[in-house]
């Protein structure tokens, strides 16, 4: 099993260039299923959850190919409806095939993602939601088995809860149904707002007609078109929080700054030097952080997926600091690898107390999950010495050649067998 050693503590300088967002191509693959024409999308990241997705879309039959540095995506002759378990089990964003086959054929098989090691995972929001839209459903063995007797019927569907998935499932699923359908309490992470661009290019109606509402008119002809997915917003934060913990000088290219204002904000409130420009994020480490509290939320808040590596850089804070995390229930696996590093982190519940001045010592490590693994990394930038991180099959589902973009930068780290 491949691990990575990285041994600190240089200070990271240069330049990194932010890859495509994973949690932007993972909704838009799952809705070219509703395309009947080619679809070309650029700017895919290569990691493992896309490939997975792209595994998943082939098993129902999809087309893919590459063209120069295009993924084409021909689903004309898709006719298949079930995603089995042996996909969907590895990567949860399998179950967003569920809306667009169920828009397609009105008809779905589609394997429970299960739970996972930061929370149970359910998907009852979803279900419910797509209920609204004219679907039954069934679950046995570890399967939802759905169907639309009547084709899907727009609605108006309140979400109880705000979820990213299950917004993305019902936009996909309602560009297709007959008649209009609104939606109120979505998510509008940055991502929902690439899937509903990426949906109106290939002819789907969506409008957004508040902040958390929109309008979706049901359609019958797409057309055929080109893409380009958004930047990977977590990859940036990351990268930000590295340049910082590391008393670096890294300038983060190919981004959108406004998308991540929240975190560029904690980051200034702190005490890290930032400087804006045009698609690009300069950040100067200061050896001086300052405590802060933090809570996750859903966007505009701070994200849960920056959670562990904010975490990592509040361990060198001047004081005691807390973060609370408000999305998923089990999400301070880190805490457990940090402290092995010498942090002293005290969790309750769902805070975490943060003491400040800590010199992380290198260790061996084991990685729990995808942003627990590179909180681990960062920390192990930040130490003295020679860290092994175990079991960075998690890292690979979501960071684009993590360690060439860190060693383009002066990391000293490395891929091990
Ligand atoms: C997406 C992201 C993930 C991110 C998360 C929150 C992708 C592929 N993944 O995950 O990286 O951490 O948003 O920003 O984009 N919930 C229910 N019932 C449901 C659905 C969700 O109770 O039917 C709960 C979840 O357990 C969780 C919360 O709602 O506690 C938010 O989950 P959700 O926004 O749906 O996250 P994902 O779409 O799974």
């Amino acid at each position: 099993m491949q691990k990575l050693e990285v041994f600190g503590a240089n200070k990271l300088k240069g330049q990194i260039k932010i890859s495509g967002s994973k949690n932007a191509s993972l909704p838009i693959l799952a809705a070219t299923l509703l395309s009947t024409k080619k679809v070309y999308l650029k700017n895919l990241p290569k990691v493992k959850d896309i490939e997975t997705m792209i595994n998943l879309l082939q098993s129902l039959g999809s087309i893919i190919s590459h063209n120069k540095k295009d993924l084409v995506i021909d689903n004309s002759k898709q006719e298949k409806f079930f995603a089995s378990y042996k996909l969907v089990k590895t990567m949860r964003a399998g179950i967003l095939v569920l809306g667009p086959l169920l828009a397609k054929f009105g008809n779905a098989k589609v394997s429970l993602p299960g739970g996972c090691a930061i929370g149970t995972r359910p998907i009852n929001i979803h279900l419910k939601a797509l209920s609204k839209l004219g679907v039954k459903y069934k679950i046995n063995q570890g399967y939802v088995y759905a169907n639309a007797p009547k084709g899907l019927i727009g609605s108006k569907i309140r979400f109880a809860k705000i979820s990213v998935g299950a917004t993305e499932n019902l936009i996909i699923a309602a560009s297709l149904a007959q008649g209009t359908t609104i939606l109120t309490n979505c998510a509008i992470e940055p991502e929902i707002k690439d899937l509903v661009n990426f949906l109106k290019k290939i002819g789907c109606k969506i409008k957004w007609i508040a902040k958390r509402s929109l309008k979706i008119i049901g359609v019958n002809k797409i057309k055929e078109i080109s893409y380009k997915v958004m930047f990977d917003r977590i990859e940036a934060g990351t990268y930000l929080i590295a340049g910082a913990i590391t008393q670096g000088n890294l300038k983060i290219k190919n981004i959108d700054s406004n998308i991540i204002k929240t975190e560029i904000n904690i980051l200034k409130k702190i005490g890290v030097k930032i400087f804006i420009k045009k698609n690009e994020v300069h950040i100067i480490g200061n050896k001086k952080i300052k405590s802060i509290n933090i809570k996750t939320a859903p966007y505009p808040g701070f994200p849960t997926d920056l959670q562990a590596q904010i975490m990592v850089l509040l361990c060198k804070a001047n004081k005691k600091s807390s973060i609370k995390e408000n999305i998923f229930e089990n999400r301070f696996m880190h805490v457990a690898e940090l402290n092995r590093m010498g942090a002293q982190i005290s969790t309750k519940g769902n805070k975490a107390m943060v003491e400040g001045n800590i010199n992380f010592a290198s260790a061996e490590l084991m990685a729990t999950d995808l942003r627990a693994s590179v909180s681990l990394i960062l920390a192990a930038l930040s130490a003295n010495g020679k860290s092994v991180i175990n079991r960075i099959y998690h890292l690979d589902r979501g960071y684009e050649n993590i360690e060439k973009k860190l060693k383009k930068v002066g990391a000293n780290i490395r891929r091990v067998n």
